[in-house]
């Protein structure tokens, strides 16, 4: 019987998918397991069902021969090696599209959070400083009309675009490839990278993470952004250097930034929480009731798939190209 191990709970549709078919190991405590437990957890399994906090590289890979697939809980697969994966002929597999609205509905509230003060408001309520309403109180960026600059418009930078309609937003957007949607339902224009930070008023990150990405918003970049512009990350975190941005947020240099994503998670630089102009989340971009589930069977059926010699519907792309089924 094949042998699936999957790194952590996640939600029960998809390890009953599993264990009605395989021999499931899992991970039942609720906690990321270490490389150690992970290699341990590998041995000998036909598939592993990661996390996007699981390092699956060569080492994980050695711990059985027989690996046949890697479905990662999550969009994002820079957690995963894939070079390594494709030369042993193991498909990597990813959550995309099902979790794209919640994921820019949360690019959203961090936007509105991070404009209008949201956090600070309630803190400040229930640190009873609230002595009644003033003119300067709490003021923040107006969003309606403004510049949204959206770095990276695939999936969910152009669902992200896409809300902005009813704020009546000039959409610009940075990407290789042309968006004939956000060209049409927004006149929205593709502009350079450098040109997109120098005229937003509020941009946001939707690269995956890459070589080519890494620091693809560095010092240089964050010292171009507008006093007035606020920032977004809902992507990666390493794909902006976050010292810099830390140090930018700190001086002013630019006025917010609302993140979901960190360099080095769990770890956040210890600047950015001591400061009032960065609302803080930990990475729950995709967490709906209804998307995680999703997730979960996605993962689950890929795994069905394969052990099936069906090719999954959702191979990460980079494998598309390079392996023949
Ligand atoms: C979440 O960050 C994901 O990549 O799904
Ligand atoms: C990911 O889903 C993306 O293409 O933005």
């Amino acid at each position: 019987m094949n042998k699936v191990f999957i790194t952590r709970k996640i939600p029960e549709t998809a390890i009953k998918m599993l264990r009605q078919r395989y021999s499931v190991r899992l991970n039942k405590e609720n906690r990321k397991l270490t490389k150690k437990e992970i290699i341990k957890g590998a041995k000998n399994v036909d598939a592993i069902l990661s996390l996007l906090t699981d390092k699956i590289d060569k080492e994980v890979m050695d711990a059985s021969k027989n690996l046949r697939v890697v479905a990662n809980y999550a969009v994002g697969y820079d957690n995963i090696d894939i070079g390594e994966a494709t030369k042993r002929g193991i498909i990597v597999t990813n959550t995309p599209g099902i979790l794209t609205e919640t994921t820019a509905d949360l690019a959203w509230a961090l936007l509105f959070a991070t404009a209008r003060r949201i956090v600070e408001g309630d803190k400040y309520i229930r640190e009873g400083k609230f002595k009644g309403w003033g003119p300067m109180l709490l003021p923040g960026y107006d969003i309606y009309g403004k510049v949204l600059g959206i770095i990276g418009a695939g999936r969910i930078g152009t669902a992200v675009a896409l809300r902005s309609k009813g704020f009546n937003m000039k959409v610009l957007y940075y990407d290789k490839k042309k968006n004939n949607i956000l060209e049409k339902k927004l006149g929205a224009k593709k502009v350079t990278l450098n040109r997109l930070i120098r005229e937003s008023d509020f941009i946001s990150l939707h690269t995956p993470l890459n070589k080519e990405t890494f620091h693809l918003i560095g010092r240089k970049e964050i010292v171009s952004m507008k006093k007035t512009a606020v920032f977004i990350n809902t992507s990666r975190g390493a794909v902006i250097d976050e010292k810099a941005l830390a140090e930018a947020l700190k001086k002013r240099s630019i006025a917010a930034a609302g993140l979901d994503v960190y360099e080095k998670e769990p770890s956040v630089t210890g600047k950015l929480l001591k400061l009032n102009n960065v609302v803080l989340l930990p990475h729950i971009g995709s967490a709906s009731y209804e998307t995680r589930e999703k997730m979960a069977v996605m993962s689950a059926q890929s795994i069905i798939d394969v052990f099936r010699g069906k090719t999954p519907e959702n191979v990460v792309p980079y494998q598309v190209e390079k392996v023949a089924f």
